[in-house]
């Protein structure tokens, strides 16, 4: 069979990579794989396997930075927990936007927010004697997972889809009575399935949390990306949902990599609220030299790890957030586009007999966002995952999100621009002629 990208190439550089199924590779695997196989054939795929930003930096956080490097910031140490001028952006940005009232104390910048979601679980997990598992609330960020096995944390997980509103109570509690959950972690909103929590559901989850003394790790990598509302006006409604108006044991991981289109700077934000930040653990001190949550944070936890973020980036990222605080960028204008782009790309996947696996987002329908998610009648997820490398197009397996949903796969939209929508469209008509599913048998028997 003819496939728009050599069949015998693609084949070749799968079983080169020698990984026991191209379905579970990681993303950074099956990204090494696509571009060795456009390396060699010069075809472009449709790449939906990695989250990167679609869009250049904006220009205001390049001439912010570029000025603090001609300044010479670059050979000086930047403070562990971050520049004032930064912290006093990142407090503000906090209540301007999600409404809560932070101290500059506690919010730092971070090398990215996985930077800052590795420590949260250093801390989290090592808090209390005895409380040291992670609840994953999945569909996830798969590489969450590997930084919890990389500092030997067990977790425990569970897929959101079929427990939304209310039945989400009771199925925390059932992890949560045992005692051992340190910290539910949760990314809003959702990598990859695009949920969004309501504020019913994290009224629910910071309940739970100050009730079983559990510390919210609430991943914010897509700020303001839920484009149904616009969260874009500092100090007006609607605020970003957050689990911080609810309970004051939190931690918010905010990334700039894609709201702000800053992920090759390598910097993120966290905030932790006074209450927590000024408390103490009976299980810190032998890991950190503190049973002072904060300090253990900054001067244990962040100073092993890297001793600060960037000088230079932080100037950056303080120019951006200073414009945005005042209203002067819009960044959530300058993102939009993602939730256009899926749009089109959905309907170009639905119309060609793919289906959206998770589909709903409670009672509405799951919104046009950064990722989306898809399946293919009779394919499971790991074998869809090989079958579309052949046609030109990579996304990963769900299975490697902690998804119960195997079949599907995760699109992320960010790479692929109105211009490349006619090849799109093009080897998904010839995917689902190459393969007719029984949907399909059935009207051609009818026609015979
Ligand atoms: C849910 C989630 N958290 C964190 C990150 C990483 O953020 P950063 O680039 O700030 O480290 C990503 C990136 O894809 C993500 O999807």
């Amino acid at each position: 069979m003819k496939t728009p990208i050599d069949h015998k190439i693609v084949k070749q550089e799968i079983d080169k990579m020698g990984l026991p199924s191209v379905g579970l590779a990681s993303i950074r695997e099956l990204n090494r794989i696509v571009n060795n196989i456009e390396g060699i054939t010069h075809d472009q795929y449709i790449r939906m396997e990695m989250g990167v930003p679609g869009f250049d930096p904006p220009k205001i956080a390049v001439e912010a930075e570029t000025a603090a490097l001609k300044k010479g910031v670059g050979s000086k140490y930047p403070p562990f927990d971050g520049i004032p001028e930064l912290k006093n952006e990142i407090s503000g940005f906090v209540k301007n936007f999600i409404n809560v009232d932070i101290k500059p104390v506690s919010c730092f910048p971070t090398v990215g927010s996985m930077q800052g979601c590795y420590m949260a679980m250093m801390c989290t997990t090592r808090r209390i004697k005895d409380k040291n598992k992670i609840l994953f609330i999945d569909p996830g960020f798969p590489v969450n997972k590997r930084q919890a096995s990389v500092i030997g944390v067990e977790y425990e997980h569970f897929d959101v889809y079929e427990f939304r509103g209310e039945k989400l109570r009771a199925k925390l509690i059932s992890y949560l009575e045992k005692g051992d959950i340190a910290a539910l972690m949760y990314s809003n909103p959702n990598n990859p399935a695009w949920i969004c929590f309501n504020d019913t559901e994290l009224e629910i989850i910071g309940e739970l949390a100050t009730q079983y003394d559990s510390i919210v790790i609430e991943d914010l990598a897509y700020f303001g990306m839920d484009f149904r509302k616009d969260y874009a006006t500092p100090c007006e409604p609607p605020f970003i949902p957050s689990v911080a108006k609810y309970t004051d044991n939190y931690i918010l991981l905010i990334s700039s990599s894609k709201s702000f289109s800053l992920a090759g700077q390598r910097i993120g934000m966290t905030a932790i609220p006074d209450k927590l930040f000024n408390s103490k653990g009976d299980n810190l001190e032998p890991y950190f030299g503190s049973s002072n949550f904060g300090y253990a944070y900054i001067f244990g936890a962040m100073y092993a790890l890297s001793s600060g973020v960037s000088h230079s980036g932080q100037w950056g990222l303080h120019g951006i957030l200073k414009a945005v605080n005042e209203g002067t960028f819009n960044f959530v204008d300058s993102v939009k586009a993602y939730g256009e782009r899926a749009k089109v790309m959905k309907k170009l996947f639905t119309d060609n007999g793919f289906e959206i696996v998770y589909d709903m987002d409670g009672q509405d329908k799951i919104a046009d966002g950064f990722y989306f998610t898809f399946s293919y009648p009779n394919f499971s997820g790991v074998e869809l995952v090989e079958e579309l490398l052949y046609y030109g197009i990579s996304a990963i397996s769900l299975t490697t999100t902690g998804s119960d949903r195997h079949e599907g796969l995760r699109a992320c939209v960010s790479q692929t621009g109105k211009e490349r929508f006619k090849d799109l469209e093009n080897r998904l008509k010839q995917f689902k002629e190459d393969h007719p599913s029984s949907g399909d048998f059935k009207i051609i028997e009818q026609h015979l």
